[in-house]
């Protein structure tokens, strides 16, 4: 049953009313010139009506000046057209015309950075999705695709860079020392594809050759500081050419790739056409001033936007509801992409721990909406974890039900058949469909409906008859959008583990000479409420290892005894089911100190031993990868923790969450100690998987010891700090050092905290980093600590990785202090955030909406905190002049 969402509301958008579009825009031609304080746009644009009489044709625009509007040549009079709000409306055009318009803009002024705006001495744009109407009046939709030209002129001294997309086809001096550019992109494309950059840019060139032969020109352009930091965007961007070759036998389309780096973007990057913009830290690194995580970040980010050159571009989107026809699949292409460049396992584990905390949470609260949804108020809002990340769960989900070599099919198949064309999701599943003759009418719910299902697993053996069934049901809570669920198609991937190891499975129906030969593993293929799947021969009552690869995205229930666990844990096949073994053992210790907390006291609680049984013997076992290693002795996070329990209460699973992490700390001394022994300070930097993991191994045990370090393992703490090579290591020292709860750590963190802003403070990148760990110290006094931050020089209040680093990363990775545990007023940290929103909503609604969603949970808390936290998205919801993009955010979350 469909709850009716306030459909009388004019502002939200529904899918069931898509229309395509009364007119094409067969030629787009822009002029920008851009001048000190304003710009101005002229553009010349090729309208063709495509079905019958239109009485009036509204073009989309915002924050424009409009100077001149002609249709073919004749200027209109005042009956001709009118200025609605947000509209230019043309009163019966003809059927073919061209239309001139001349708009002026202000660049410099331009905080919400969507249009074109000025980033430091960059000019840049970020049309999608709905920018370009900031630029001129348009059809300001996907469906709308066109042949574009650009011209761009500027001061020569100012701008000696014009970019656009596409091929130069034409430059040259100006007057009063300006210069122009003129750009063509051969590739018809949507306007959220469009972009310029101007300004004073250095290039790092390279180039690749495609398996075709072609030359294609690669440019990475930064400022001129930042040049030395290219070079693994560089390698990234070939290795994702030849990826993508290789794998989906997709060959770049131009004679030229080029990114731009800039300091103020509200997202991480931007795929247009030929010429992708990036947020600085998603392209720039080097040993010295970028973590591992930053490395890997670069990689995967300049992967995704070069894919979605196919996954995107040639074929594109519709509408916004199908957004995740382009970003489900390319994130899915991604990840593949950065496994098969690392440690698949690992990568798999990182990718599951985020979607599980972080999505999850997002479909049970007030926001939840399929990953196709049906409605919303503002689209900048849907660029969510459920629309990248669930999305690209389903369609791994598609892949490993089809297997790699009909997904391969499928996929050409989807790129063949709708090249140049903007579709639906339903396209993308038909092509699957096509090539496999598989049904995915059930399928298909998982585009339609929200919430993550939640699977109750049982098991029932029978020594007689040597059968072992398990007896699986599925249920979907109710999200705002949907009451009542139908059941989802969910692939269980799954094996039994015997006393001795995998036991051979045969399913009751299968015929011997059909069983796969890996006769140890299955996908069983949930499609109603409630199912049994029989299995033959079972020597023994088997531990279930259950969706293996994390093989659906859902939540699973069955009763494992300890003991089942620290099997799996010990001795599964699947590495992921290896570590999940792991976490649920460490969950279970965390509940059970949970449940001995009465009133801050842990009261008889000493941890179950076999939790650290399986550390010790993992720490011991040949030919562990370090990076599961490390993932495998990791404890839960709190934000992980609180997804589990009904009602939040984030002081006592810090509290609990801490107190287990001690005793391991404690009981684990020597073989941690030994891990930070055992590493070499001095070795060369290199991001490659091996050397990653033992990065991040040893970085975990210093993280357990400086919790009751004594003198020296703070004194090690401080060498690491000192000695490291690499701001890896360099910045988990810190960390350690910063967080730890001991007096011989907060002794000296202040001292090292200033050292290291003293030594980095010229690299914005590092200093984000710096406002981060300090945002995150868990230690009293979160409030205080952040507002200094907030008015430290390195804030910027206007760039968006700046307000992240220390508003975001507070009310989102600080969970008690951002929560009051330890202030004297427990709602300061809700009012902190409120204050925050509110001062930033007229400036950057996008970051500002963003930035609400902690709040947006309060119905997870108990009645005091939930109170306050609404209390604070009421104060919001009643600024006068508030956003769209907040107002929907805080109406729906009331
Ligand atoms: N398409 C971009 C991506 O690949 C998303 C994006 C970049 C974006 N900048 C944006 C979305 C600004 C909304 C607003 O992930
Ligand atoms: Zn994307």
């Amino acid at each position: 049953m469909t709850q009716d969402l306030s459909s009388n509301n004019s502002d939200t958008v529904y899918l069931k009313d898509y229309q395509s579009p009364a007119y094409a825009i067969e030629k787009t031609d822009l002029d920008v010139a851009i001048y000190p304080g304003e710009s101005f746009v002229e553009a010349r644009l090729q309208l063709v009506r495509q079905s019958g009489l239109v009485s009036e044709l509204a073009l989309d625009g915002e924050q424009l000046e409009l100077l001149a509007i002609e249709i073919n040549s004749q200027s209109l009079s005042k009956d001709q057209y009118r200025l609605d709000d947000g509209k230019l409306v043309l009163i019966e055009p003809p059927e073919r015309f061209e239309l001139y318009t001349k708009v002026r803009i202000q660049p410099e002024q331009n905080t919400s950075l969507e249009g074109l705006y000025r980033s430091r001495t960059i000019y840049c744009t970020q049309c999608e999705a709905e920018g370009f109407r900031k630029i001129t009046y348009y059809l300001d939709r996907p469906d709308v695709m066109s042949d574009f030209t650009t011209r761009i002129s500027a001061a020569k001294s100012e701008c000696p860079i014009l970019l656009a997309n596409g091929n130069l086809v034409e430059q040259g001096d100006l007057t009063d020392g300006r210069h122009y550019a003129v750009w063509h992109d051969p590739h018809k494309k949507p306007c959220y594809l469009f972009a310029l950059v101007a300004g004073d840019l250095s290039v790092m060139e390279d180039h690749f050759v495609t398996a075709s032969g072609r030359n294609v020109d690669l440019k990475i352009y930064v400022e001129e500081k930042d040049l030395d930091k290219c070079d693994h965007a560089m390698a990234s961007l070939k290795n994702a050419m030849r990826w993508d070759e290789e794998v989906y036998g997709r060959e770049y389309d131009l004679d030229i790739f080029m990114i731009v780096a800039v300091d103020d973007f509200n997202m991480g990057a931007m795929e247009n056409k030929g010429l992708n913009i990036f947020n600085t830290s998603c392209v720039l690194a080097k040993p010295e001033t970028t973590t591992d995580a930053g490395f890997q970040r670069v990689e995967g980010v300049v992967a995704h936007e070069y894919f979605h050159n196919w996954s995107g571009n040639r074929v594109t989107c519709r509408d916004w509801f199908q957004l995740s026809l382009k970003e489900g699949f390319t994130v899915y292409r991604d990840a593949e992409f950065s496994a098969d460049m690392g440690s698949p396992t690992v990568k798999r584990v990182e990718d599951v721990a985020m979607l599980r905390t972080h999505q999850f949470a997002e479909d049970a609260g007030p926001m939840a909406h399929p990953i196709r949804p049906a409605s919303y108020m503002e689209i900048s809002n849907f660029y969510t974890l459920t629309i990248y990340e669930k999305g690209a769960e389903v369609v791994r989900m598609l892949a490993n039900l089809l297997g790699p070599e009909l997904f391969r099919k499928g996929t050409d198949l989807y790129f063949e058949r709708h090249d140049g064309q903007a579709v639906t999701t339903e396209d993308f599943v038909q092509a699957l469909a096509d090539v496999s003759g598989r049904d995915f009418s059930v399928f298909q719910r998982w585009y339609n409906q929200a919430g993550t299902p939640q699977l109750e697993v049982r098991d029932e053996y029978d020594e007689n008859t040597r059968e072992y069934t398990l007896h699986i049901t599925q249920s979907t809570p109710a999200t705002p959008e949907c009451a009542d669920k139908q059941p989802f198609h969910i692939p269980i991937a799954m094996g039994l583990l015997g006393d001795a190891g995998e036991i051979a499975l045969k399913l009751r129906d299968e015929e011997l000479e059909d069983l796969p030969t890996d006769n140890t593993h299955r996908v069983l293929e949930l499609t109603e409420q409630a199912q049994s799947f029989v299995f033959t021969d079972v020597p023994e009552k088997p531990v279930p290892s259950l969706l293996r690869g994390f093989s659906a995205p859902v939540k699973l229930k069955f009763a494992y005894s300890r003991d089942d666990l620290v099997r799996l844990a010990l001795r599964d096949s699947d590495g992921f089911n290896r570590y999940e073994a792991c976490q649920r053992l460490a969950l279970g210790v965390i509940e059970d100190a949970l449940a001995a907390d009465s009133g801050g006291e842990l009261n008889n609680f000493t941890p179950d031993e076999r939790l650290l049984a399986v550390y010790q013997q993992l720490l011991q076992e040949e030919g562990l990868d370090r990076a599961m290693l490390a993932y495998m002795l990791l404890l839960p996070s709190e934000g992980f923790i609180a997804e589990q329990q009904s009602v939040i209460d984030p002081i006592a699973i810090h509290r609990a969450r801490g107190e287990v992490a001690g005793y391991i700390a404690k009981a684990l001394h020597k073989p941690l100690l030994a891990v930070l022994e055992n590493y070499d300070l001095r070795k060369p930097y290199k991001p490659t998987a091996v050397d990653i993991a033992a990065r991040l191994l040893k970085n975990t045990a210093l993280e357990f010891l400086m919790r009751e370090p004594d003198q020296a393992v703070v004194d090690l703490c401080v060498k690491h700090l000192q000695q490291a090579n690499n701001m890896t290591d360099e910045l988990a020292s810190l960390t350690a050092l910063v967080n730890s709860r001991s007096p011989l750590a907060a002794d000296i963190a202040p001292q090292k905290l200033a050292d290291f802003y003293a030594k980095w403070q010229d690299e914005s990148l590092v200093v984000n980093a710096w406002l981060a760990l300090q945002a995150r110290n868990a230690n009293p006094g979160g409030v205080e600590r952040v507002e200094a931050l907030l008015a430290h020089p390195a804030f910027e209040a206007n760039n968006p990785n700046k307000i992240r680093s220390v508003v975001g990363v507070f009310a989102n990775a600080n969970p008690v202090n951002f929560h009051g545990g330890t202030d004297a007023d427990p709602e300061a940290g809700y009012r902190f955030l409120a204050d925050q929103v509110i001062a930033l909503d007229s400036k950057n609604p996008q970051i500002a909406a963003r930035l609400i969603t902690p709040l947006t949970r309060w119905r997870r808390y108990d009645k005091q905190r939930g109170g306050a936290m609404r209390g604070q998205l009421e104060r919001i919801k009643h600024t006068p002049g508030l956003s769209s993009d907040s107002n929907e955010i805080v109406s729906k979350s009331l």
